[in-house]
């Protein structure tokens, strides 16, 4: 017995048009995709008239197991994951230990088998512990299927390492992610530096501490042939420089946060510094930075959205500014704020919105997702473009509650989800 989806629209990426279509599902596959499908002897769920989108892929979230259950587990934050529409997430090797060896890439998967609702595709460190010191073994790691290499939460300091990494990665065919972050220039910094932190007092890290990696880590990647992924670009001369890089024909590709595309810093200056949910790393930065994170979406220089999902205690989030953790949750929220932001403000089609959570990550990260074919992965899910309601702390799946976003009212919710031909989340 199939899965019949009755009632729905069926988003197409290419034209952006809306198409009636009804979709069967048998076992993890889309069976069949057509204007009329004989619902005898299928299991049927009426869609209402809702939108079918492929599953979304999150290609920056931070699962924090093994660990540090207390912020997150694979079972919570993929619970969430599929709340927000996603059905593929690449997590961060930032954990306790750090995923640094093939036993834990494999402990990613199988702890995903059993409690997972969403497909999870672990990241390797770039170095041991993260420490910057010594690499890892990058083909072990490869062998024991991570998706890239990455040393997220810190950057790697050290040029020569970083050249060496990207060898063996281009090598390998395997995407090196970065954190780019100088800490020379970023030193104990907690806010953006700019007017904001000088009023406040606060520890400002500048953009340069960005784009200065990122600079040296481009032309790294010309050096060595790797293909580099920058993280959570946030700043004005990043996006250039990934422009550059492009226009170049480099293998150069980037990803931004809902957050860097909507807030500034003039949000932690409206609250004095006094609210460490608006903490993040790369900061909120300016308005100007904001507008060119926005132009560099809209014109393709950044590939795809990422959430960053950064799930931290309230109690962490209680400490003051300048010493709680840096970090939002996005997964559950991305897609609704973007949509109500971007596409209901006449910014961005919906098909181009869609594009940046499907098949941009998927392509750029060779992940066979994104489409809604006849013969794919049932990976799916379907919106609510019309129903408004509250991001609301009580119907949170993910353990953070840190997010400068509550209380927000928004449409573009997902009330039915499906991975691998299995619902994941499915509400109404
Ligand atoms: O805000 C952030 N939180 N930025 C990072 O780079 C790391 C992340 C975390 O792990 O909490
Ligand atoms: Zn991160």
């Amino acid at each position: 017995m199939g899965l019949l989806l009755k009632n729905g629209r069926l988003l197409n990426l290419k034209t952006g048009e809306l198409e009636a279509r009804e979709l069967r599902i048998e076992g993890e596959i889309i069976a069949e995709v057509a204007e009329r499908i004989d619902a005898a002897g299928h299991e049927v769920i009426d869609l209402n008239g809702n939108v079918i989108l492929p599953g979304f892929l999150d290609m920056h979230v931070h699962l924090r197991e093994p660990g540090f259950a207390a912020k997150e587990t694979i079972e919570t934050g993929t619970a969430a994951a599929a709340r927000g529409g996603f059905t593929t997430v690449a997590c961060m090797p930032n954990t306790r230990p750090v995923i640094d060896s093939p036993e834990l890439i494999r402990y990613v998967y199988e702890t995903t088998a059993k409690e997972g609702s969403c497909t999870v595709l672990p990241y390797g460190a770039i170095t041991k512990g993260e420490l910057g010191e010594e690499l890892t073994d990058i083909a072990a790691l490869k062998a024991a299927g991570a998706l890239g290499i990455t040393d997220d939460g810190v950057g790697v300091q050290s040029s020569s390492l970083m050249r060496e990494a990207m060898r063996v990665a281009a090598a390998l065919d395997l995407p090196v992610v970065i954190h780019s972050e100088d800490e020379d220039l970023a030193k104990d910094g907690c806010m953006n530096e700019g007017v904001v932190s000088k009023r406040l007092g606060l520890p400002g890290i500048p953009g340069l501490a960005e784009s200065a990696m990122i600079a040296r880590d481009i032309l790294l990647a010309e050096d060595t042939g790797a293909h580099l992924h920058v993280c959570h670009i946030s700043d004005a001369a990043s996006v250039e420089l990934v422009r550059w890089a492009k226009s170049r024909g480099l293998k150069v590709t980037t990803e931004v946060t809902p957050h860097h595309l909507l807030l500034t810093e003039e949000i932690i200056d409206r609250t004095d510094g006094r609210d460490a949910n608006m903490k993040v790393n790369p900061p909120l930065r300016s308005e100007k930075d904001r507008l060119a994170c926005l132009q560099g979406l809209l014109d393709g220089t950044i590939d795809m959205v990422a959430t960053d999902h950064a799930p931290h205690t309230e109690e962490e989030k209680q400490r003051p500014f300048a010493t709680a953790p840096f970090g939002f949750i996005g997964l559950e929220i991305a897609f609704p704020l973007l949509y109500t932001e971007l596409v209901q403000q006449g910014t961005l089609p919906l098909h181009e919105l869609v594009q940046k959570f499907t098949v941009n990550p998927a392509n750029v990260f060779k992940i066979d997702r994104g489409s809604l074919e006849a013969g794919k992965v049932a990976d799916l899910t379907v919106v609510d473009l019309e129903e408004e309601r509250e991001i609301a702390a009580a119907e949170l799946k993910t353990k953070g509650r840190n997010t400068p976003f509550l209380g927000k009212k928004v449409k573009g919710w997902s009330v039915l989800t499906i991975n691998q031909g299995r619902i994941t989340y499915q509400n109404h």
